[in-house]
């Protein structure tokens, strides 16, 4: 079986322990604006996670990531940016985000803000401004404007189709189109022109000098683009992730020359002390992501092959054997990820049918629904995603964790039609319900008239089943999933060791099971049947466990000396 070496090269960079913080951290992913709410206007802000630091130094992770809080129309959750050097009014002022980081600081917990370089929103000034000015000019061209095609221009340049559905270009007054690969209200910027590249450097220095520590880089796998006319029918991004494409060779997703931005926030990022970490959401196939977790680059990228992955111990350990040889070969660390504000909770998926790699059209037709089929088992998928948390928090790497995964939660899928948010929904003409399911504001308190999320309604409704999954709920509960969370990671702060680990035997079938150094032993059952333990004192499992047989769709962790 392999075994991994303890070596994290960092290529010839000398850097300092505190540089390395990132390597093995949990960081915690908030959605502000449906964390918490501190004025009662139904969406979480900022003094609204102040609020919560509490909750987070006992649950114990190292970092934070939070979403956009920019000012934003919300077409896409935020992730449509009108300025990125400012607070949405409504989730706070900069006055507020200092004191939210000083206080997390205080706590030792480090600050991740969202980047999002391949697009603007449409209510940003440069937008408005290449909107007020003329074709050809300075200000068109920090997006990315065309003529159109046909006698009279009134077909889009090219037959693209964005990520949510619909034309991926979208036609201004004077006749010219610009290309949006997300939203209209997310128009692409043009990152062959210095001025852009320019302005995320001085972003990128505005929230470091603020003290965040780390960057996490929204679709960093777009930005460079090869626009050469004739522009060609594109491959879908199925293509890209399958890595049926010669590498580097689509107009639009993932390539070479992407890197050579990095390579210039990287210099940004090492004339800080700690050097600023970076981690890349890059939707790209395995062998290409090296590059974007490059100690030259962004040097962390994120892996969504586990989160892809159905509750199988074959796919499992597929994805950690391939993904401990990738960091070996990258020199970063490997991330791991269940869940995020993008994908239906892993607690329910994982209580429907197995899906396909790559998309989950059992959830999304569950979603599609309303929650009603295919049936969803809430008990097993639960069980089993406490499993899969103790196993994924037991590798080497970093973990990435979700709000509100820590209190199970399933996603929430019977939001009424009129109130969905997701542009998703709206741009496949309803054929996929969107993530808003994911992003109901978190129960705080069993009752309330938000579950303790705020003084006032959430901004999505919240079912009635949050109530007795509400962080008030679980901390009286010692069974609870938060109550695992929290002891899951007191033990792995205390274990924690190099990144390094061993397949031991009893691998195989149903059965996943590995060393760190030090003694932890780490032991999932897949199912159906229980097995045997191994040797070792039982310091934690998933589910309560009696006798020496380790139960179906359980975790163990043990120590041996
Ligand atoms: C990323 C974000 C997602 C957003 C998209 C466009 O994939 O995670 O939420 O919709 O980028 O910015």
């Amino acid at each position: 079986m392999h075994a991994a070496s303890t070596t994290h090269p960092v290529g010839d960079r000398v850097r300092p322990a505190d540089a390395e913080w990132w390597r093995q951290a949990v960081v915690y992913q908030i959605y502000p604006r449906s964390f918490a709410d501190s004025d009662g206007n139904g969406l979480g802000d900022l003094r609204g996670v102040t609020s919560r630091i509490p909750y987070l130094a006992s649950l114990g992770v190292d970092a934070v990531w939070l979403s956009p809080f920019y000012p934003s129309a919300l077409a896409d959750g935020g992730y449509d940016v009108d300025d990125y050097r400012d607070v949405d009014p409504r989730l706070g002022t900069l006055a507020d985000f200092d004191e939210m980081t000083a206080g997390l600081h205080a706590r030792r917990i480090k600050v991740i803000v969202d980047i999002v370089p391949n697009h603007t929103s449409s209510r940003h000034a440069w937008f408005r401004e290449a909107l007020a000015s003329p074709k050809g000019s300075p200000a068109r061209n920090r997006y990315i404007f065309r003529d159109g095609l046909g006698p009279d221009g009134a077909q889009p340049p090219s037959d693209w189709v964005s990520e949510f559905g619909g034309p991926a270009w979208s036609r201004v007054p004077d006749g010219q189109w610009y290309l949006h690969l997300f939203t209209p209200e997310q128009p692409d910027l043009n990152w062959d022109n210095r001025e852009v590249r320019d302005d995320f450097l001085a972003t990128i220095r505005f929230w470091s000098d603020r003290g965040v520590d780390g960057f996490r880089v929204d679709v960093a796998h777009g930005l460079a683009k090869n626009l050469a006319e004739p522009l060609a029918p594109v491959p879908g991004m199925k293509d890209l992730i399958e890595g049926t494409l010669p590498p580097g060779s689509h107009p639009l997703w993932d390539r070479d020359e992407v890197h050579d931005i990095y390579a210039e926030w990287r210099r940004v990022f090492d004339s800080y002390d700690p050097p600023r970490a970076g981690v890349a959401e890059a939707w790209v196939h395995p062998s290409r992501r090296p590059k974007y977790a490059s100690p030259d680059g962004l040097g962390q990228a994120f892996n969504f092959d586990l989160l892809d992955a159905n509750w199988n111990a074959g796919e499992f350990l597929r994805v950690i054997t391939d993904n401990l040889a990738d960091a070996q070969r990258q020199g970063s660390s490997m991330t791991w990820v269940l869940s995020n504000h993008d994908v239906v909770r892993h607690a329910t998926r994982y209580g429907l049918p197995p899906e396909d790699r790559h998309g989950h059209p059992t959830a999304g037709e569950w979603l599609l629904s309303g929650g009603t089929s295919p049936r969803l088992d809430r008990g097993l998928g639960l069980r089993r995603a406490r499993a899969a948390i103790l196993l994924m928090l037991a590798l080497p790497g970093s973990a990435y964790l979700y709000q509100g995964e820590e209190l199970g939660l399933h996603e929430v899928p019977d939001i009424p039609l009129e109130l969905v948010q997701d542009p998703c929904y709206a741009r496949s003409g309803g054929a996929e319900k969107g993530r808003d399911g994911c992003r109901v504001p978190l129960p705080w308190t069993a009752a309330g008239p938000s579950f303790g999320f705020g003084a006032g309604a959430a901004h999505l409704p919240q079912p009635a089943w949050f109530g007795p999954l509400s962080v008030e709920a679980q901390e009286r509960d010692p069974a609870s999933a938060l109550m695992l969370y929290r002891n899951a990671l007191r033990w792995r702060r205390k274990l924690q060791t190099a990144e390094s680990m061993e397949w031991l035997p009893g691998t195989g079938g149903q059965v996943l099971h590995f060393a760190r150094l030090g003694g932890w032993r780490c032991v999932t059952n897949f199912g159906p049947g229980p097995i045997p333990l191994p040797a070792g004192n039982l310091i934690l499992t998933s589910v309560p466990v009696d006798g020496d047989q380790l139960p179906a769709d359980t975790t163990a962790w043990l120590l041996t000396s």
